[in-house]
C-alpha cells in the first residue's frame, strides 16, 4: 500500500490532468461552435448574394428589381430580423419592410464609371451588436460591397439595353423615313411635270382674248391651286433630298440672326423672350438658303407652341467634327406618342389651314442632305428641343 501522501499527490495530478483535458475539450467545443456559426453566417450571406443576383438576371424593370433587392438584403445580416435596409438610386428611395433609421448603420456607394449614383444602407437598432466596437462583421461589409457591385452592373446593363433599343428604334425610324422619302420622290417627280403643264396652259388660256369672266375666274383658281400643289411638291422634293445644294462657307450664328430677324417682332408681341448662346466662330459649308429654311421652320414651330409666351433659346456649339444648333422652347411640348411621327410628311396637330405637316419633313431632308442629323426631345407641358448636328467640314 502506497503511503497516503503519495496517493494524494497522484490524485491531485489526475485531477489536474482531467481539468486540462476538460479545458481543451471546452476550447475545442467553442472553436467548433464558432466555426459552425461562421459557416451558418457564410451560408446566409451567400444565399442573400445569390438571391440578389437572381433578381437582377430575371427582372427587367429596374424599379421592381431594386424593390425586391432591398427586401432581400436584411436576410444576409447576422441580426437579420432586427435589421433593415435602404437603397437610394438617383431620386428614388427603396425601403425594406418596417424600415427605421438609426445611428448604427453601414453604407456603400453605388458607383457607375467612378461616379456615385446612389447608395445602400443597412441599419441595426441602437444597442444591438454593439458588444464589439464595430457592429457589422467584415464579411457583411464585403457582402454590402458585392451587392453594390451587382446593382452597378445591373444599372449599366439596363442602360446599355435601353441604348440598344433606342438605336434600333432610330434605325427603324430612319428606314421608314427613307422609304417614305423614296415614295414621295417618285410621286413628286411624276406630278411635277403635268402640274407645270397645267399651270402653263392655264396661264396661256388666261391671255386669250374675249375670255368670259367666269372662265377667267375659274382659270385663276386653277392657277392658284396648281401653285399651291407645286409648293407641296417642292417641299416633298426637299424632304426626299431631290433638290440640289449650292454650298458656301457660312457663319451659323449670322445665319440664325438673319433668319429670325423677321420673326422677332412677332415674338415680342406674343411675349416670347429670345435668348442666344452662341459659340465663337462657327462656320460650316452649307447651302445658306436651305439652312435658313431649317432655322425658320424650327423657329415658327417653337413660336406656334408658345401661345402664352415663353422663352426661345438658340444655342450653337462645336464638338470634334460637328456643329450643333439647338432650338429650345418652353411651349406645350410633344407627347410620347407623337414624337416619333414629327418628321413624317403630313403629320400635323394643327388645325386645317394652319399647318400642312411638311415643315419638319423639309428640315429633316435638308439636314440629311448636308450629311447631318436631327434629334428631338420634349416634355409635354414643359417644352421641346430640336438639335441639329452638321459636319464641320464638307465630306
Ligand atoms: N416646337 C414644337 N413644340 C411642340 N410641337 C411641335 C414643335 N415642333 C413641331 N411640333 C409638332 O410636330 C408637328 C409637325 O410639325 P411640322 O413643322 O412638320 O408641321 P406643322 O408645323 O404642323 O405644319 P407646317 O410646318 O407644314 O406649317 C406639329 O404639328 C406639332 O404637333
Ligand atoms: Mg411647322
Amino acid at each position: 500500500m502506497e503511503p497516503i501522501d503519495i496517493r494524494f499527490e497522484k490524485q491531485q495530478q489526475q485531477i489536474k490532468e482531467l481539468k486540462q483535458r476538460n479545458e481543451k475539450l471546452e476550447q475545442f467545443y467553442c472553436a467548433y461552435k464558432k466555426r459552425h456559426r461562421c459557416e451558418g453566417e457564410r451560408i446566409r450571406e451567400l444565399n442573400c448574394l445569390c438571391r440578389v443576383a437572381q433578381c437582377v438576371v430575371s427582372e427587367t424593370d429596374m424599379d421592381v428589381a431594386l424593390d425586391k433587392i432591398v427586401c432581400i438584403i436584411p436576410h444576409g445580416w447576422q441580426y437579420s430580423k432586427e435589421s433593415c435596409a435602404r437603397i437610394t438610386f438617383k431620386d428614388t428611395t427603396y425601403l425594406s419592410p418596417d424600415f427605421f433609421e438609426s445611428s448604427v448603420f453601414q453604407t456603400e456607394k453605388i458607383l457607375i464609371e467612378n461616379k456615385a449614383v446612389g447608395s445602400i444602407e443597412v441599419f441595426y437598432p441602437p444597442g444591438l451588436g454593439l458588444e464589439s466596437k464595430i457592429p457589422f462583421l467584415i464579411e457583411e461589409r464585403n457582402l454590402l460591397k458585392a451587392i453594390a457591385n451587382i446593382i452597378s452592373f445591373y444599372v449599366i446593363k439596363q442602360r446599355d439595353d435601353e441604348n440598344r433599343k433606342l438605336i434600333q428604334h432610330q434605325l427603324l425610324h430612319a428606314d421608314r423615313l427613307a422609304t417614305i422619302g423614296q415614295l414621295s420622290a417618285g410621286v413628286a417627280h411624276e406630278l411635277n411635270e403635268p402640274l407645270g403643264n397645267i399651270l402653263g396652259l392655264a396661264q396661256l388660256a388666261l391671255k386669250l382674248p374675249d375670255m368670259p369672266d367666269q372662265a377667267k375666274k375659274d382659270l385663276g383658281k386653277i392657277e392658284e391651286c396648281v401653285i399651291y400643289s407645286r409648293e407641296i411638291i417642292k417641299k416633298l422634293m426637299e424632304f426626299s433630298r431631290q433638290t440640289s445644294l449650292c454650298k458656301k462657307t457660312i457663319n451659323l450664328n449670322e445665319a440664325i440672326d438673319s433668319s429670325i430677324i423677321f420673326l422677332e417682332a412677332r415674338c415680342v408681341k406674343e411675349g416670347i423672350k429670345i435668348v442666344k448662346h452662341y459659340a465663337k466662330a462657327i462656320t460650316i459649308t452649307a447651302d445658306p438658303n436651305q439652312i435658313k429654311q431649317v432655322i425658320t421652320n424650327l423657329t415658327i414651330n417653337a413660336i406656334q407652341a408658345m401661345k402664352n409666351g415663353g422663352k426661345l433659346t438658340f444655342t450653337t456649339r462645336k464638338n470634334n467634327e460637328n456643329v450643333i444648333l439647338s432650338v429650345e422652347d418652353t411651349g406645350i411640348g410633344i407627347s410620347g406618342e407623337n414624337i416619333s411621327k414629327t418628321f413624317m410628311p403630313f403629320f400635323t396637330t394643327k388645325d386645317v389651314g394652319e399647318g400642312t405637316g411638311l415643315g419638319l419633313s423639309v428640315v429633316y431632308g435638308i439636314v440629311r442632305n448636308h450629311n447631318g442629323d436631327i434629334k428631338v426631345s420634349s416634355e409635354p407641358g414643359k417644352g421641346t428641343i430640336f438639335e441639329v448636328c452638321l459636319p464641320l467640314e464638307e465630306k
